[in-house]
């Protein structure tokens, strides 16, 4: 089973808290996202496998560490995801960027997809795929599948706020796929938005209504 991990630093919680306020316009939404995805990333890379080297200090020769193995990419789901790259780029510049292009049929709530680029070496590196909002989950569990169709299977979902509904569909639908939030927040409406959440995080970013 995927473990659930809820990032709740104070940092993270009180920016969060303003993102979620209807007053927090464009600017300030895309600048609190950036800020919480770094702070996520910081606890994200926490396990990333390190080596010993030898190094030459102004003092003297000296043992030191140096991550070691996978290398990383991160994967925004289109469109809100981007909002969540140059954050987690700040920490971690040398990581490669992909895209998948999803949009959840209002209607519908299932996801379509429209455009998929992945490094090339994809397979290779650990995948943090983001996306600010974990809903029923359609969108992310579609693009994990699309992700282990390309052969990559190292992958870490890194979301904003998740509703109960989407943490337990990626459980069930990719229980190898851990999950992290800045806030898991109490249910879906009748139209599929997390209730309290923020609403339509696409939108919120990039003021398109
Ligand atoms: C939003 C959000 C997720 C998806 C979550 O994207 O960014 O991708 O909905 O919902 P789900 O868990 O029920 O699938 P949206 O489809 O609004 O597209 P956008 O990012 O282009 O605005
Ligand atoms: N997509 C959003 O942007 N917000 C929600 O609350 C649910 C799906």
């Amino acid at each position: 089973m995927s473990q659930v991990h809820v990032l709740d630093h104070p940092l993270i919680q009180h920016k969060l808290s303003l993102m979620r306020k209807t007053t927090t316009g464009p600017k300030e939404f895309r600048e609190l996202l950036n800020e919480i995805a770094m702070l996520m990333a910081f606890e994200v890379t926490r396990d990333l496998p390190l080596k010993t080297i030898e190094i030459e200090t102004p003092i003297c020769r000296t043992q030191t560490k140096v991550i070691a193995g996978k290398k990383l990419a991160i994967v925004p789901i289109l469109r809100a995801g981007l909002g969540m790259v140059d954050g987690i780029m700040n920490l971690v510049p040398t990581a490669k960027v992909g895209h998948i292009g999803l949009y959840r049929d209002p209607n519908t709530l299932e996801p379509v997809e429209y455009y998929c680029k992945l490094p090339s070496d994809a397979e290779e590196r650990e995948i943090l795929l983001v996306d600010p909002m974990l809903a029923t989950g359609g969108s992310s569990s579609a693009a994990i599948g699309f992700l282990k169709k390309r052969n990559c299977f190292n992958i870490k979902l890194v979301c904003l706020i998740g509703a109960p509904e989407g943490v337990a569909r990626i459980q069930k639908d990719h229980p190898d796929v851990d999950i992290f939030l800045a806030g898991l927040d109490d249910h879906l409406n009748d139209h599929g938005y997390i209730v309290p959440g923020l609403g339509d995080a696409g939108d919120r970013l990039f003021g398109t209504k």
